[in-house]
């Protein structure tokens, strides 16, 4: 007989998720044609979920992120397909006055290179009033007391200082971790963090990396940490989505992706950063990224696939590698193929 349903389990288990992105596909027109930045991506994050978003540059992670809050320009971005859903809701694009709603204290996003996200021509503390106030209304003078908390909170240790700077008289490290206590006090649901480490220094990227745990552990806010560097998501994510060329190739729990990684490109990705942190010669994937205008026949990865053979010249879809698992790559039908006719 099966055990009596936990009421509180099945709810949780109806509830949709914080966010779904769903079939999104992002194109630019450029001089060299259509430009395919992003290419039919799906994935949902849960309530309470961090999910780190890795590839290499140019991979479609900061337009996928964008796209999440509508946020790209339309033109020169083109948006044929797609739907975000927050809470179950449809974010509708068009819908600037709802939009501004979510991203005021839905979807609290911070921008690769945060520094430059600040106005060179005014105080920081004044930049600070004015995102409250934008995103908060005429209740934003009542979060002004917690300013000074946050920014403590985010290991800053002259706040007063800092509020009184122009954004070139502190570091990068303290402009970016303005930039968290900045998104943080508009209390998100979910917290969007685009590359917040890269262009740091080494200490200052430790810094935010630990700001950005504690940010996890005590506040009960979704996380959506994007970087190039799979060692960095590790530290922080329960989830990882690898993207390619525009696509999601590969998704699933940090741990099992760490211990197996299915598809070519995430295992040259985690064999370059292994290197790394092992302070060995460092190993580099072979070759580029495809120009996403002239993406090469079926699979994107292809060109580079030390694995490639005949099938790859058609597009492989995402297929189920393990529990809570996927990934674009046609060895998995090839195995299980392998495995049925054994
Ligand atoms: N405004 C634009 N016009 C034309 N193409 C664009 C525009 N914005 C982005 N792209 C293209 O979309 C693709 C994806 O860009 P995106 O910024 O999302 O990459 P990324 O993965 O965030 O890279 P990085 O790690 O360098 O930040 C790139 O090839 C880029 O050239
Ligand atoms: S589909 Fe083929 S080319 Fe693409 S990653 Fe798999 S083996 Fe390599
Ligand atoms: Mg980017």
């Amino acid at each position: 007989m099966n055990a009596m349903p936990d009421p509180v389990k099945a709810q949780a288990a109806k509830a949709p998720p914080l966010l779904e992105v769903k079939n999104l596909s992002v194109r630019f027109s450029s001089p060299a044609g259509e430009v395919r930045a992003v290419e039919d991506v799906s994935f949902n994050i849960g309530r309470g979920e961090s999910v780190g978003i890795v590839g290499e540059s140019g991979s479609g992670k900061t337009v996928t992120c964008m796209s999440m809050m509508w946020l790209l320009p339309s033109p020169p971005a083109r948006y044929p397909t797609g739907t975000i859903r927050f809470k179950g809701k449809e974010l509708d694009r068009h819908r600037e006055r709802e939009m501004q709603k979510v991203r005021g204290s839905g979807i609290g996003m911070v921008f690769q290179n945060s520094r430059l996200s600040f106005n060179p021509g005014y105080r920081i503390g004044s930049q600070v009033n004015e995102t409250l106030r934008v995103h908060l209304g005429k209740e934003w003078k009542k979060e002004l007391p917690r300013v000074i908390e946050m920014l403590r909170y985010c290991n800053i240790s002259e706040p007063e200082r800092v509020l009184r700077s122009y954004p070139h008289e502190v570091s990068g490290g303290v402009a970016q971790r303005v930039s968290i206590a900045l998104a943080l006090l508009i209390k998100p649901e979910l917290l969007i963090a685009d590359e917040p480490t890269t262009a740091l220094d080494l200490l200052s990227q430790l810094e935010v990396l630990r700001l950005l745990e504690r940010v996890r552990k005590e506040t009960s806010c979704s996380l959506v940490l994007v970087s190039h560097d799979l060692a960095v998501v590790r530290r922080v994510a329960d989830r990882v989505i690898i993207m390619y060329a525009g696509r999601v190739v590969e998704e699933g729990p940090t741990a099992d992706i760490f211990a197996d990684p299915k598809h070519p490109y995430t295992q040259g990705l985690l064999a370059s950063t292994a290197q790394k942190e092992e302070g060995e010669r460092l190993y580099e994937l072979p070759g580029h990224p495809p120009d996403l205008a002239a993406l090469p026949q079926g699979c994107s990865f292809r060109p580079r696939c030390v694995h490639a053979f005949a099938k790859c010249l058609t597009m492989p879809e995402l297929l189920p590698a393990g529990p809570e698992r996927v990934a674009r790559c046609h060895l998995l039908d090839a195995g299980r193929e392998a495995a049925h006719h054994g």
